[in-house]
């Protein structure tokens, strides 16, 4: 088995495997990893520490056109899916939105497995990608969020006089917003926390903060722990509790999710517009249509004094050791999909290889991505 790590280009500046991985990977039996020239640069990981681990660089080109098993972070171009044809490629493909990916594995017969899927099982802990990017993602919109405020985050005695202490608003208690309300305790900033399902509330009061509460979220079980669509009603009198702290607050991070679908909207702009000048917003929802109504990808923006920045790729810009994490995560998932004698061996009992598989032989084994598509092309 050769196995073949693509760089990103302009994409971003992690790597899917870091240099220190290497040996983890060639321990795996592989006859030889493959690494396309330039992949790790930007992550800390440069070509001669691949070699030095016992990697080959090689192009881009050859590293697809010789490789058994590829392994990168995005979805790559139907040109070279179309070389793919019988071969396996791994990495986080965002299937439940990227439906017209799924559909081009699906028709260049590729095998595709997307860790950003994978059940929400105690077992897929260690190969969950969306947790580890969003762990850095929460920690990395605080600081992001600190150098942008015009005032200190923790509470200051000082001759000069008292500085209060920062008010931070974490809409969404999951890994990212959970990551974000330690990093900004840490900081010593005042933090509060609004989330729809109850296991949250205990998580958030575990760390020291206050939760917004809101009565009547609807949950379900068999969503596999995450949060579904709220009722007109409830989201109604959300935003307006949003509105009543997230108004006070000096700064606000958004990373409320539902999975495949618009990210909830909670910050009006009404509300935005109530904010003293100097409040930043981090909106990590906004390629999905952010949590607030102000949010454009890819952007910062300036409405009235408070700053919006939209990014939903703060991971990107701790590359070194968010590779390491994406890495790591491959590397387990790669401890189910490979036996002994170093060869692709795919069990379909294995929940965890059915869960983030997106295509193979023309067939969508995840079920989740599976009704996606049926929605979409119906
Ligand atoms: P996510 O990225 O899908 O969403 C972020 C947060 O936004 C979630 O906590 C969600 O409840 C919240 N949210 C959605 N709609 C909202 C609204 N209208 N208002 C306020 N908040 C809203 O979530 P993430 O971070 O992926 O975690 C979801 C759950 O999965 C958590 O319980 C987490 O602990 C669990 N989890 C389990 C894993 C495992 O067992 N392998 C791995 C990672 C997470």
């Amino acid at each position: 088995m050769i196995i073949g790590i693509l760089g990103e280009g302009k994409l971003d500046q992690r790597v899917a495997i870091a240099a220190e991985h290497i040996p983890s990977l060639l321990a795996y039996k592989a006859e030889k990893i493959l690494v396309e020239t330039n992949a790790g640069r930007l992550a800390g990981s440069l070509d001669a520490d691949y070699q030095a681990k016992g990697a080959e660089i090689a192009s881009r080109q050859d590293v697809i056109a010789k490789s058994d098993v590829i392994i990168n972070i995005h979805p790559i171009d139907s040109a070279e899916l179309a070389q793919l044809r019988g071969k396996v490629l791994i990495g986080g493909y965002n299937p439940l939105v990227n439906t017209a990916f799924v559909s081009a594995c699906l028709s260049n017969g590729v095998s595709a497995f997307s860790l950003d899927v994978i059940p929400r099982t105690t077992r897929a802990q260690a190969m969950d990608i969306l947790s580890s990017m969003a762990t850095v993602s929460g920690y990395k919109a605080v600081l992001v969020a600190a150098t942008h405020l015009p005032k200190f985050f923790p509470m200051f005695m000082t001759a000069a006089g008292t500085i209060t202490p920062a008010k931070v608003v974490i809409l969404g208690a999951g890994v990212a917003g959970l990551q974000a309300i330690s990093t900004a305790k840490r900081l010593g900033a005042v933090v509060e926390a609004s989330d729809v399902r109850t296991a949250a509330r205990e998580e958030v009061l575990s760390l020291g903060a206050k939760f917004i509460e809101v009565e009547g979220a609807t949950e379900d079980k068999s969503a596999g722990g995450y949060a579904v669509e709220q009722s007109e009603d409830f989201k109604k009198r959300q935003q307006a509790k949003v509105q009543e702290h997230a108004s006070k607050a000096d700064v606000i991070i958004c990373t409320a999710q539902i999975p495949g679908r618009k990210a909830p909207m909670l910050l009006q702009k009404e509300t935005v517009a109530q904010m003293r000048p100097g409040t930043v917003i981090i909106d990590l929802a906004a390629s999905t249509g952010g949590n607030c109504e102000l949010t454009e990808n890819g952007k910062t923006i300036n409405i009235n004094g408070v700053t919006i920045i939209g990014d939903s790729n703060l991971a990107s810009t701790m590359p070194a050791d968010a590779s390491k994490m994406f890495g790591k995560n491959i590397l387990n998932f790669l401890k189910i999909m490979v036996n002994k004698e170093g060869a692709i061996d795919l069990n379909w009992a294995d929940d965890l290889i059915t869960g983030t598989c997106i295509a193979h032989q023309g067939e969508i084994k995840n079920e989740r991505v599976k009704a996606q598509m049926n929605s979409v092309t119906a």
